[in-house]
């Protein structure tokens, strides 16, 4: 039913496994595909036992035709509207935790932008930072470049960015501004680098 598109999944559990989750938890993936990125976060998270978790999964499906890679031009890949139907209704279904958003990221960047309603003891209360984010939509530097000028200021306190595909990205750029904002490189594979925030 879930299924992944890329590798190096095992990065992910593992800097999850090394960080301290507070009761308060807000995780994120922009591209969600069929569900394994998503999938790995939450199982990952959810051994750490946090009272109030929200699991974010921004994609717009809809079979669009964008530019994947740098110079790549525009691309349809198949991420089709029945693909989220199913992946969708299945994540609803085995995770409390799980919230989707059916929009590009920079249109849940214009209109998320103060944080996510959590119901603490019948109470509502917002709250938006986040302690991983898995970028894995369209691998662009201009892309990545925009979804981390949202996520930078709004990563907790030793919270992870995960970069899917990052050998096609313009890493010089993404790197310096990562270091910039006292990220630094927890690990990384043939296919994923982990960032972690240093405070
Ligand atoms: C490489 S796949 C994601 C794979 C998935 N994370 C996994 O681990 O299997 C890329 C996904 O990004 C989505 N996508 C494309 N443009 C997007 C955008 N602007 N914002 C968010 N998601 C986008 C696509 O619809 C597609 O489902």
């Amino acid at each position: 039913m879930i299924k992944g598109d890329s590798s190096e999944y095992n990065l992910i559990t593992d800097q999850i496994q090394k960080l301290q989750i507070g009761d308060v938890c807000l995780t994120c993936e922009i591209g969600l595909r069929e569900g394994l990125g998503t999938k790995t976060i939450i199982d990952a998270v959810r051994k750490q036992e946090p009272k109030f978790y929200k699991h974010i999964a921004i994609d717009p499906y809809g079979d669009l035709s964008y530019e994947h890679y740098d110079g790549e031009g525009n691309v349809v890949a198949g991420y089709t509207e029945e693909m989220k139907q199913r992946t969708v209704s299945h994540l609803y279904k085995v995770y409390p935790e799980f919230t989707f958003f059916h929009m590009t990221d920079d249109y849940f960047f214009d209109t998320m932008s103060q944080g996510h309603q959590f119901c603490i003891e019948n109470t509502l209360m917002l709250y938006g930072l986040y302690k991983v984010v898995h970028l894995d939509g369209p691998h662009t530097t201009k892309a990545v470049i925009d979804e981390l000028s949202f996520f930078i200021p709004r990563i907790d306190s030793k919270g992870l960015i995960i970069i899917d595909d990052y050998p096609d990205i313009q890493m010089g750029i993404v790197d310096m501004l990562l270091k910039t904002y006292n990220f630094n490189v927890a690990t990384k594979g043939d296919n994923k680098i982990v960032y972690q925030k240093e405070i």
